[in-house]
């Protein structure tokens, strides 16, 4: 409500402000445009804190150096982008540089962002000046020291990033263009789902192969047939994107949030240049060797599987379509970092709510009634049954993330 009254009265303002009648109309469509690209860009995610004033900052992100905390991005003058020009709000996106030569940090993702053209950052600029301006100071840089001297970025720069709109490939589709540009740029989809190196840039070679994150795994998302999503349709992808459940999986944790603030929202014809992206160019690799279902691990794992697994996810791990996650040839189940099986097992999760998908399943925790031994068995038994190859796991494994997730209550 005080963010539509605002925007009323920017308009008002921008609309009292023209020389001519009917150009306010033309205002009108390039801030709808620019929030719709705030919402493909998910801003929200790191600018909004839950509760708190559209876009006023206070989010906190950890990243694996430290914490930074997401800016204040309204038009204060004093704590936010009140003072700023258009070129200072596109030398950030494009060059990660705020004015006064203040050189941003990767957790602002305009190694993606750099791609957005210059005009879609024009509508999201004209945006930003109808929000409600608010006066909240915000210290984004809570790293420690060394990592904390923002001279150091110009090294991280040159080795990490690549500053560029994007340009079409016109050997594919308008389709697949679109699709590119979103999911490499705004979409900024390579910050969770491409692997990192030491210095936490993307490994380009890489590109959406899989990452961890803090105790969650965003997955393999290339059409990679194993461990990826080749085997999932276009369709899939949007339905699973537009209400984040499909007949493979129920999305949780940061993709939950993700699809809660941005892609549910996303207008069909772009999920579907995403889903048309991804799909292309399928790998088909070969399936690694599942473990003999005669290993003792195996053979433990199965019979806590049928005990406290299969009423939900099924005998044969197919699960029930929208409700519970089919495990059988699963991405998250196949991948070589079984991080997040581990803690959904632990800690129980509960998918977001969506508008198409109102209320959310709920896995159930096991850390308090099965041991990481058992723990263990039941995800190396998982991992290696239906059709799924993968790594087994080890007790240790499990005990060293349930004692991360404790430390970090
Ligand atoms: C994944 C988290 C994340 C997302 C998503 C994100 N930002 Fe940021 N943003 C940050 C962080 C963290 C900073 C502070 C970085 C620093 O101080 O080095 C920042 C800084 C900024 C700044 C500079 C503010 C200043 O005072 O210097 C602007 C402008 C900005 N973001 C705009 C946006 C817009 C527009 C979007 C969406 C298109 C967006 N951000 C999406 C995390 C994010
Ligand atoms: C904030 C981090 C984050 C961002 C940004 C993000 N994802 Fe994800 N994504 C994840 C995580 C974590 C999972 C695993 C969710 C789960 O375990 O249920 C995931 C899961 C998925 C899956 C399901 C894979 C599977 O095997 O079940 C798809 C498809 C997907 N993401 C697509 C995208 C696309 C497309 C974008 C960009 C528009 C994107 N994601 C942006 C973190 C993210
Ligand atoms: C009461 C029903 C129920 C039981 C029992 C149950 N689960 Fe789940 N499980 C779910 C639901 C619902 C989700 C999706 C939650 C979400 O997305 O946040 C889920 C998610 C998962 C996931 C993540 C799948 C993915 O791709 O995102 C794994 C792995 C998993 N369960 C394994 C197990 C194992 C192993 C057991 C037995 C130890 C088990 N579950 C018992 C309901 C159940």
């Amino acid at each position: 409500m005080k963010n539509s009254m605002a925007l009323c009265a920017a308009l008002l303002g921008l609309a009292m402000g023209q020389a001519h009648a009917g150009s306010g109309g033309d205002s009108y469509n390039l801030v709808e445009k620019g929030r719709y690209l705030t919402t493909l860009g998910d801003c929200t995610a790191c600018h909004t804190k839950p509760g708190g004033a559209p876009f006023a900052g206070g989010v906190a992100i950890d990243t694996p150096f430290g914490k930074l905390v997401g800016a204040n991005i309204t038009p204060n003058v004093a704590n936010g982008i009140g003072s700023w020009s258009f070129d200072d709000f596109q030398n950030v996106m494009s060059k990660g540089h705020s004015p006064g030569g203040k050189l941003l940090y990767g957790a602002m993702p305009y190694t993606a962002y750099t791609k957005v053209s210059r005009e879609d950052n024009q509508a999201i600029w004209a945006y930003l000046q109808t929000l409600q301006p608010v006066d909240n100071a915000v210290e984004t840089n809570q790293l420690p020291f060394p990592f904390n001297v923002r001279t150091a970025l110009i090294g991280w720069n040159l080795v990490n990033f690549t500053e560029g709109e994007f340009k079409a490939n016109p050997q594919k589709s308008a389709q697949w263009n679109r699709g590119a540009y979103l999911v490499e740029g705004l979409g900024h989809c390579g910050t969770c789902h491409t692997p990192k190196n030491l210095l936490g840039g993307d490994k380009n070679s890489a590109f959406l192969g899989g990452a961890n994150l803090q105790g969650w795994v965003a997955p393999d998302i290339t059409a990679n047939s194993h461990s990826g999503i080749g085997g999932w349709s276009a369709e899939d992808i949007v339905q699973y994107l537009k209400t984040g459940a499909n007949r493979f999986d129920i999305a949780s944790g940061p993709m939950a949030e993700e699809v809660e603030h941005s892609s549910q929202h996303w207008k069909d014809e772009d999920l579907m240049a995403v889903a048309v992206y991804l799909k292309d160019e399928p790998k088909d690799v070969a399936v690694p060797k599942a473990l003999p279902a005669s290993e003792a691990a195996m053979v433990a794992g199965k019979a806590i599987y049928a005990d406290r697994c299969s009423a939900c996810h099924v005998g044969n791990g197919e699960g029930v379509d929208g409700l519970f996650p089919k495990l059988a040839k699963a991405p998250l189940v196949n991948g070589a970092d079984a991080a997040s099986m581990i803690r959904v097992v632990l800690a129980g999760s509960r998918a977001g709510a969506t508008d198409a998908a109102p209320t959310a399943p709920a896995m159930p925790s096991f850390g308090w009634n099965l041991s990481d031994e058992n723990i263990a068995d039941v995800v190396t038994y998982v991992r290696n049954s239906w059709g799924n190859a993968a790594p087994a796991v080890s007790a240790g494994e499990v005990k060293d993330l349930r004692k991360a997730m404790l430390d970090n209550r």
